[in-house]
């Protein structure tokens, strides 16, 4: 008897654990596939618009540090027109630089509304010139184009009287749990009609750090929106809560632990617009530290900033364009590629293609005719020059016929095959890539 119980009761235990095991899995194979969009997109673009491109300050923060007295700030409401808003353009725009998706800042920590809510006034509908809702004809024209919809939200609002904080040296009050449950009431009511007007494929939350995850109550955020779209992306800043790592204007010195990211990172040095910021990268720089990105499995979001008038300024236009002509070249060795090859096997960034039988070899300099490869045990197939076709020549040395270590490859790379940019080399394999040493 005893041992019939035994048996039972291990026969439970074992479909229970294979039970448990098989959710863990699914939810895990869940994830994965709801953030493969995501994943594969490789490049987003993100637009700071507000009212401080009226003046040109930085974004909230000016107020916020003292550089600017909050009244003369809030000055900058009767300059946001939204003249020559051409939403249409923006996504063309978008398109034609290779992004896959674009993130619109629909609330800065200035609590000025771009859309026309119905909790609090401060929005661009009620104060500004501009007089109307600017969020819907964007998320519309990127759909048009077939470009994922992000909407940035600052959970902290400095300016709504009831939220604690509102300068670097003024806080509205420091322990209230009456005004801070009407502050919550009002951001819920906002984040609600973020999901429901929008529906968009990607919330980008900011401006967690001022308070807990329990004050928040980032779980039910996070649960509002997943309630009408389950496969919601949220990016990190929700206080544990969401789904993708943030790291902001510092590239990564070696692959993040995180398994989904995103560097987000200005053209010049300023978020919003700002006339006297002049201090470009340049189109190679941005395609050096998107590369880099590539290499080492994550996104990036690179910022745009446009006028009060919703013109995007020439320089940036140009960034766009030229970033363009060099991502659409290299779809291949771009989008729904996986992280590259560990730094000491190439001199310089790499990506593997989904399935690893294409090494992608990134150049970011003028080889001098050829390229080593180290590490690499297969056999090699063939050698081309991504979105140009030139087939390569290779050899493998320090491989003897008694030998099993993988050799060194090298291939020739003639002068005129190289990019103006940046030139890609891919290097398809026999069979999956396999490592040796
Ligand atoms: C920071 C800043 C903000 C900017 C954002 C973009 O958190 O507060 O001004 O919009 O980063 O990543």
């Amino acid at each position: 008897m005893n041992k019939f119980i035994g048996i039972l009761f291990g026969g439970i235990f074992i479909l229970t654990s294979l039970y448990l095991t098989s959710q863990t899995i699914d939810n895990l194979n869940k994830t994965d596939s709801q953030m493969k969009w995501f994943k594969d997109a490789k490049l987003g673009i993100f637009i700071h618009w507000g009212i401080y491109s009226v003046v040109g300050i930085d974004e909230s923060w000016s107020f916020y540090n003292g550089y600017i007295p909050y009244k003369d700030y809030m000055k900058q409401l009767d300059g946001f027109n939204a003249d020559n808003y051409k939403p249409k353009q923006w996504a063309k725009l978008i398109e034609e630089s290779g992004a896959k998706y674009a993130v619109l800042t629909t609330k800065h920590h200035d609590g000025v509304a771009l859309w026309d809510s119905k909790f609090g006034e401060l929005n661009v509908v009620n104060r500004t010139p501009a007089k109307r809702d600017l969020v819907t004809p964007f998320c519309k024209a990127l759909r048009d184009q077939e470009i994922k919809v992000g909407l940035y939200y600052s959970l902290l609002d400095w300016s709504h009287p009831d939220y604690p904080n509102f300068t670097k040296t003024e806080k509205r009050y420091e322990v209230d749990s009456i005004r801070w449950s009407k502050f919550n009431d009002f951001n819920f009511g906002q984040i609600e009609e973020i999901s429901n007007n929008f529906n968009p494929d990607l919330v980008w939350f900011d401006g967690d750090w001022e308070q807990s995850a329990e004050q928040w109550k980032a779980k039910e955020i996070r649960d509002l929106l997943k309630s009408r779209n389950d496969d919601i992306i949220i990016n990190s800043r929700l206080q544990g809560y969401g789904d993708y790592a943030t790291p902001e204007q510092g590239l990564p010195i070696k692959k993040p632990n995180d398994k989904y990211w995103e560097l987000c990172m200005t053209m010049n040095d300023s978020w919003g617009y700002q006339g006297n910021d002049t201090n470009y990268k340049s189109t190679n720089q941005i395609i050096n530290i998107f590369a880099q990105c590539l290499w080492m499995g994550g996104n990036l979001l690179l910022d745009i900033a446009p006028k009060p008038d919703g013109t995007i300024p020439d320089e940036q236009i140009k960034i766009l364009k030229e970033l363009g002509r060099w991502t659409n070249k290299h779809e291949s060795a771009i989008y729904g590629t996986e992280a590259g090859l560990n730094p000491g096997l190439f001199y310089g960034p790499s990506t593997l293609s989904a399935d690893s039988t294409i090494i992608y070899l990134y150049l970011p300099y003028d080889p001098q005719g050829q390229v080593m490869l180290k590490g690499v045990n297969n056999e090699i197939n063939r050698i081309w020059v991504v979105g140009n076709g030139t087939k390569l020549e290779h050899a493998t040395y320090l491989k003897p016929y008694w030998s099993n270590k993988p050799g060194l490859i090298t291939i020739d790379i003639p002068k005129e095959v190289l990019d103006e940019n940046m030139t890609v080399i891919a290097v398809l394999l026999n069979g999956k890539l396999e490592l040796g040493e």
